[in-house]
């Protein structure tokens, strides 16, 4: 018999406090028009300061426990994909476990970047298909605030903090993920190019690296933009290659929302018609790791897809890493 992994749930949580390209004129030189129209962004949400990346993933994942109906009892492992755990280790994953008291899980982080909850989709997929497990918890969570350099307005405009969950349950019904696709590429895991220098064994902290404002987020952000551009394409054809699905029979296209430009290059080398694309960068900015399920929650929210609906997931960041994913509602 072939089991599949249907997902049977889904929640977001979204900081209350908005921070507009306004605001950000208070901060940097720079000016919402800018903002806008090289990034389409028009807002982002930023944690309060009690709040770490752990506190976003329990709320967005008791979401997802909600929706799905079962008992965190049920859940057999949960994957948190993340680059703003709480702290380096414990993991934020054993953070959330304690706090939705899911003692038969075991628990533990994926760094990816903004691949992390795509990454986690793929392994969840796999671990359920095989067997072993029935229930898995899958989130993508940033408080990406925490390590922006809020003096460079080349990054600093860009991102913002949330976090999505969804819960994958076994299933004989052929629903759920039909097919993903993950790839990364170490050749351009420079810092500089996308990362955070300092913090980790290669340059631990001292007071030199927090002077010199190592601890937060570097880009060269015009290369960046050109290697998603070309990536998610291919990425997102290669999951529907795998699924035997075209593009025309995808009900809703849901990219990374890192920069409209890029969103829209996307979409339109896929051939996809604009309706088709899901956007919400407008409102959250870059959120990595959270913004393909925070999106979908969205979208199931809003009654913009229904069960049946056949959703395509691209993402790509920081490493290179890069995934894609077809899931049937
Ligand atoms: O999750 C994946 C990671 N990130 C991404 O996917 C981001 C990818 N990259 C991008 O989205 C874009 O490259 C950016 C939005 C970061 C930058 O847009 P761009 O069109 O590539 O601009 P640019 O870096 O070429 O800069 C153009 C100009 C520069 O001025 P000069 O040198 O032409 O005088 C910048 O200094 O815009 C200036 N600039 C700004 N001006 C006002 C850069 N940031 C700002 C700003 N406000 N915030």
């Amino acid at each position: 018999m072939v089991r599949y992994a249907a997902m049977t749930g889904t929640g977001a949580y979204i900081p209350e406090k908005v921070l507009t390209n306004v605001n950000l004129e208070n901060i940097v030189d720079t000016n919402d028009e800018w903002i806008r129209q090289r990034t389409g962004i028009v807002k982002r949400h930023i944690a309060e300061p009690d709040m770490a990346v752990s506190d976003l993933c329990l709320r967005a994942a008791r979401r997802a426990i909600k929706d799905a109906e079962i008992d965190p009892l049920d859940i057999d492992l949960i994957i948190v994909g993340t680059v703003t755990s709480d702290t380096l280790f414990p993991s934020t994953a054993c953070y959330v476990q304690r706090g939705l008291g899911a003692k038969k899980a075991y628990a533990f982080d994926l760094a990816a970047a903004c691949a992390g909850f795509v990454y986690g989709l793929d392994l969840a997929d796999g671990l359920i298909k095989s067997g072993r497990y029935e229930t898995i918890l899958v989130i993508g969570g940033e408080v990406l605030s925490r390590i922006v350099d809020w003096t460079d307005r080349n990054t600093c405009v860009l991102f913002g903090d949330a976090a999505g969950a969804a819960i994958l349950q076994a299933t004989d019904e052929e629903k759920g993920i039909l097919a993903s696709y993950c790839g990364s590429d170490g050749d351009y895991s420079d810092t500089d190019l996308l990362g955070v220098p300092a913090g980790g064994s290669r340059m631990p902290a001292t007071c030199e690296t927090v002077n010199q404002k190592l601890h937060t987020i570097k880009m060269r952000g015009r290369e960046v933009f050109k290697l998603g551009v070309r990536i998610m394409p291919e990425a997102a054809l290669k999951a529907l290659a795998l699924a035997g699905i075209t593009i025309d029979e995808v009900d809703l296209f849901i990219p990374h929302q890192a920069n409209i430009r890029i969103i829209e290059a996307v979409g339109d080398r896929l051939g996809i018609p604009r309706e088709k694309v899901y956007i919400n960068v407008d409102r959250y900015g870059n959120t990595s790791a959270a913004t393909t399920i925070v999106a979908l929650d969205e979208a199931i929210r809003e009654g913009r897809v229904n069960s049946g609906d056949m959703i395509l997931m691209v993402t790509f960041g920081a490493g290179l890493t890069w995934g894609s994913t077809l899931i049937k509602l």
